[in-house]
C-alpha cells in the first residue's frame, strides 16, 4: 500500500489547525501509520529542502520550518501521494481551490500550512528522513471494507 509524508508546518501548529487538517485525511479514509510533534533542526531542514538550495526562498523556508514545532506524519492508502497533494491544493494558497486545505486555511506561499511529498520517490526519502522504521506502526483499521472492495 502506498505511503506519503505529510508535515503540518509551524503556522498550522501555532494557529491550532492540527485537528482540522488531520480530520480531512481521516475522513477521506487514509490510514495514519506514524505521527510526531517535533522541532526540526537546521541539518534536517536543509536536507528536507535540499532540492531548493540556491533559490531565493531556500534560507527563509529553512528558517521558517525550524521556527516552531511541526507535526510529521506518514499516511497510507490507495494513491495517497497524489490524492493528498490534491487535498492540499496549490503550493501558493492564493491560487489554491477554496475547498483544499491551503485554499481554506492559508493566504501566503511562505505560510502554506502543510507539506506533502510530490512523488512516491520523494515520499520514501522524506519518510526515512523523519522516521525510524520502528516509529511506523502496522495495524488493521476497522471499516476498510466500507472504503473499497
Ligand atoms: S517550486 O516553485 O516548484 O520550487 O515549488 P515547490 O517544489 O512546490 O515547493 C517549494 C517549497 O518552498 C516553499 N516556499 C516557496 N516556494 C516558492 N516560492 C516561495 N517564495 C516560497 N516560499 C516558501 C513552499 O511552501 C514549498 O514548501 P513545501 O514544504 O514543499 O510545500
Amino acid at each position: 500500500m502506498e505511503r506519503t509524508f505529510l508535515m503540518l508546518k509551524p503556522d498550522a501548529v501555532q494557529r491550532g489547525l492540527v485537528g482540522q487538517v488531520i480530520a480531512r485525511f481521516e475522513s477521506k479514509g487514509f490510514k495514519l501509520v506514524g505521527m510526531k510533534l517535533m522541532q526540526v533542526d537546521r541539518a534536517l531542514a536543509e536536507e528536507h529542502y535540499a532540492e531548493h538550495r540556491g533559490k531565493a526562498f531556500f534560507e527563509p523556508t529553512v528558517n521558517y520550518i525550524m521556527s516552531s514545532p511541526v507535526v510529521a506524519m506518514v499516511w497510507e492508502g490507495k494513491n495517497v501521494v497524489a490524492l493528498a497533494r490534491e487535498m492540499m491544493g496549490a503550493t501558493n494558497p492564493a491560487n489554491a481551490n477554496p475547498g483544499s486545505i491551503r485554499g481554506a486555511f492559508g493566504m501566503d506561499i511562505s505560510r502554506n500550512v502543510i507539506h506533502g511529498s510530490d512523488s512516491v520517490t520523494s515520499a520514501d526519502r522524506e519518510i526515512s528522513l523523519y522516521f525510524k522504521p520502528n516509529e511506523l506502526v502496522e495495524y488493521q483499521k476497522v471499516g476498510q471494507e466500507w472504503l473499497s472492495e
